[in-house]
């Protein structure tokens, strides 16, 4: 497989994610922090971001799919493991690896609300592709702006391929 070029470095990367942790550090002073991490595409954004939170935080996964090749089904189907759990005192950072045209977002967070009722919830993507969007969200804390691309790497797939590009390129 040939490699891409990258859109985002892998410095860019670090440096950006060094910024948003000492951001939210600063947000969530003295709250309670439960971090939740889309699954797949954001576990190596969430290992990174989570060394840069600097405050007492635990940490939950949950599951959520929608797309085959590079278009979206629009079905977003949702798994988390820790549903029974109480995070009524908690707030909640999701953490996701791209805001796209919203739907697994907006999702995610209606799921979080009815289900887990916690005090709060805020959400951190990576990128962000605001020309895709369909429903009407923003997310709290981003990372990039990016164009009307499909990008891979750095947990981010195409047909589960390149997640462990250390980069962020745009597929060919
Ligand atoms: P949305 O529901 O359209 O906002 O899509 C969000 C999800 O679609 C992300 O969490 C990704 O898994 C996937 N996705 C959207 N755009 C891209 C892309 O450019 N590359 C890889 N995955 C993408
Ligand atoms: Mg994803």
């Amino acid at each position: 497989m040939e490699l891409p070029k990258a859109l985002i470095t892998e410095k860019q990367i670090e440096e950006k994610i060094t910024l948003l942790g000492k951001i939210i550090t600063k947000d969530f002073e003295n709250k309670n922090l439960t971090i939740i991490c889309v699954t797949k595409g954001s576990i190596l954004f969430m290992a990174d971001l989570m060394r840069q939170i600097n405050m007492p935080c635990k940490i939950d996964f949950i599951g959520a799919s929608s797309y085959e090749d590079t278009e979206s089904t629009g079905k977003v189907k949702i798994n988390f493991a820790s549903k029974n759990k109480d995070f009524s005192n908690e707030n909640i950072l999701i953490v996701d690896d791209i805001l796209d045209t919203g739907k697994t977002l907006s999702r995610i967070i209606s799921y979080i609300h009815e289900k887990l009722k916690p005090i709060d919830i805020k959400t951190c993507v990576l990128l962000d592709k605001p020309s895709r969007r369909v429903v009407d969200i923003n997310s709290d804390y981003v990372g990039f702006e990016i164009p009307n691309k499909f990008v891979i790497g750095y947990g981010l797939d195409y047909n589960e391929h390149y997640r462990n590009l250390p980069y962020i390129g745009i597929l060919k």
